[in-house]
C-alpha cells in the first residue's frame, strides 16, 4: 500500500515508523521538504524490505491510496480543503483529538467530530476513516504497551476504506477495533480526551494505552 503521511511531527513520525515496519511504502509530507526529509530519514531504519520511503511538500504531494492527516484539528480541515480535488477517491485518515486550548474540553460541536468535519471539508468522493487518536506517539514507535499490541479504534462509513486502514494497522503489528460508522468518531474522540485527562492522575506520561481485554 502507498501511504501518504501529512505532518512530519510526533504522530507523523510514529505512524510512518509502524507503516514501513509493516512493509508499506510511505511518503512524508511537510510544509518544507527539509522537515519531511528529516522524518523520512529517521524512519528508514524501521523499514521492512520493499518499503519505499520518500519526502515531499504539501504543494507537490501526489496522494497515495491512504492519506493520514497527522495534523492538529483546524489544520487538518484547512489541508483537507486545500487538497480536496487531489483526495478524490482516496482514503483519508483523521487522527486529531480536537481539544480546546486548556485541554479540558473538545471544540467540536456535539453533533460532529474532527473526522466528520474533515469529511465535510473533502466532500463525498473521499472516504474518511477515524483512527490513531487514542494511541500516543511514543507507544506507536514500538507498537506495544506492557507487552500487548496497541488497539487502534477505527470508524468510517465506507467498508472498503475501513478494511484498507484495518489491514494497514494489522500489518503494523497493532489490533484494529472497528467501532462502526464515522459518527462513532464522536465517542472515539471522547475516549482520546479521557485518556489525555487521566495522564496526570495515573502518572503515565503519555506512555499508556487504551485497550479492550478479554
Ligand atoms: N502526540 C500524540 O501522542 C498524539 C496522540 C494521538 C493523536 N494525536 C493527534 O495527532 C495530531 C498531531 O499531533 P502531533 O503530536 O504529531 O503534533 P506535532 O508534533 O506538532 O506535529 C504536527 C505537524 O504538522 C505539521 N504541519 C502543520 N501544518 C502543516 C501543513 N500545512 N502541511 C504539512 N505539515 C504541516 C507541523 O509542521 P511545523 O512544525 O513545520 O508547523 C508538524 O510537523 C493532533 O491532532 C493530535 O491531537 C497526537
Amino acid at each position: 500500500m502507498k501511504i501518504t503521511i501529512i505532518g512530519p511531527g510526533n504522530m507523523g513520525r510514529a505512524i510512518a515508523t509502524r507503516a514501513v515496519a509493516g512493509g508499506h511504502s510511505v511518503t512524508v509530507v511537510g510544509k518544507t521538504l527539509e522537515s519531511a526529509q528529516k522524518v523520512a530519514d529517521e524512519v528508514r531504519a524501521s523499514a521492512k524490505q520493499g518499503a519505499e520511503i520518500s519526502a515531499t511538500t504539501l504543494e507537490n504531494v501526489e496522494p497515495g491510496d491512504v492519506v493520514v492527516l497527522a495534523l492538529w484539528y483546524g489544520t487538518n480541515i484547512e489541508v483537507a480543503k486545500q487538497l480536496s480535488e487531489k483526495l478524490n477517491g482516496k482514503t483519508v485518515v483523521d487522527i486529531a483529538n480536537p481539544l480546546n486550548s486548556t485541554y479540558d474540553g473538545l471544540v467540536t460541536a456535539p453533533d460532529s467530530s474532527s473526522a466528520e468535519d474533515v469529511a465535510k471539508a473533502v466532500g463525498p468522493k473521499t472516504k474518511v476513516v477515524k483512527a490513531f487518536n487514542t494511541t500516543y506517539a511514543s507507544t506507536l514507535l514500538s507498537g506495544q504497551v506492557a507487552g500487548e499490541p496497541l488497539d487502534v479504534f477505527i470508524a468510517g462509513d465506507d467498508e472498503e476504506a475501513k478494511n484498507k486502514v484495518a489491514q494497514f494497522i494489522k500489518d503494523a503489528g497493532l489490533r484494529p477495533v472497528d467501532t462502526g460508522p464515522l459518527s462513532r468518531a464522536r465517542q472515539i474522540e471522547g475516549l482520546g480526551f479521557l485518556h489525555i485527562v487521566t495522564q496526570g492522575d495515573l502518572g503515565t506520561n503519555y506512555a499508556s494505552a487504551v485497550k479492550i481485554l478479554s
